[in-house]
């Protein structure tokens, strides 16, 4: 999931599967064709530019190679490790029904898979980016903790400020990088389940690389239809752990008394 589903009256072409009674979703001999060439693409990027923590977390989630993985199946691996959910949802959700279910241990999920004509790049989540991008971490308990707490925040934040809280977000789950020992690596859900900005994020001097800093991530613009020109990298997944002991209000509030940092991209086209 992330931002780019949640803008009021923003409309999908894609359409998510609904589970039938037993929680399966059908999926058509294409789609799990389509999800086989996306992971079989994508493993192989991984060494060298994903966080090892990351790349053992997605041994943890065992995640099959020849069909989209089912909600049960992902359920069942999650509750051994951290008692976390993937929970499908519509391909477009509002900010309160999602801060919700992340404070309930939930990962909304969108159920459908994108088509070979949107193969390299969309911006709606799909059940890859769903999938692969973010269920590893789930199986973390730091970050179990920090979403939990950030669905909480959400819950009781004032509606404007929720575009300041989904900042925090992007910055992390979605688009981050952390230190380790072989140097920096990516872990955020959007750069794992794409290879052109796994490549990018890791290896381009182009983008600016910051330390963590909470309320700089909040005072950050960004958009979603280009390459980061910003990320922030992690000294350990243990900041997020710290984050989420947090007033993450209070840091919003912190974030607005000192104003939006300038973008360092230019300003999107409308067509
Ligand atoms: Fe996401």
């Amino acid at each position: 999931m992330n931002f780019s589903s949640m803008g009021k009256g923003k409309q999908s072409k894609y359409v998510a599967k609904v589970p039938d009674e037993t929680g399966h979703i059908g999926y058509s001999d294409e789609e799990n064709a389509i999800w086989h060439d996306l992971i079989t693409r994508q493993i192989p990027m991984l060494p060298g530019r994903a966080c090892p923590q990351w790349i053992e977390a997605l041994e943890k989630m065992d995640l099959p190679v020849n069909r989209v993985p089912q909600i049960n199946e992902l359920n069942a691996v999650l509750e051994q490790h951290t008692g976390w959910h993937v929970w499908p949802v519509p391909a477009l959700i509002p900010f309160t029904k999602f801060f919700g279910l992340l404070a309930d241990r939930k990962f909304p999920v969108a159920t459908f898979i994108r088509t070979r004509e949107d193969f390299d790049y969309l911006e709606e989540p799909d059940v890859f980016h769903e999938v692969f991008g973010h269920t590893p971490v789930l199986t973390d308990h730091r970050f179990g903790a920090f979403i939990e707490a950030y669905g909480k925040a959400g819950l009781a934040a004032d509606p404007k400020d929720h575009a300041m809280l989904a900042r925090l977000f992007w910055f992390t789950v979605e688009f981050g990088l952390a230190e380790t020992a072989e140097g920096i690596r990516a872990y955020g859900s959007g750069i794992m389940s794409s290879p052109g900005e796994l490549v990018y994020a890791v290896e381009s001097d182009k983008p600016q690389r910051k330390p963590f800093d909470p309320v700089d991530a909040l005072r950050t613009p960004y958009r979603i239809d280009i390459f980061q020109t910003v990320y922030f990298v992690l000294e350990s997944f243990d900041q997020l752990f710290d984050l989420a002991q947090m007033d993450l209000l209070k840091l919003v509030a912190e974030a607005r008394r000192l104003g939006m940092h300038e973008p360092t991209f230019p300003p999107r086209e409308v067509a």
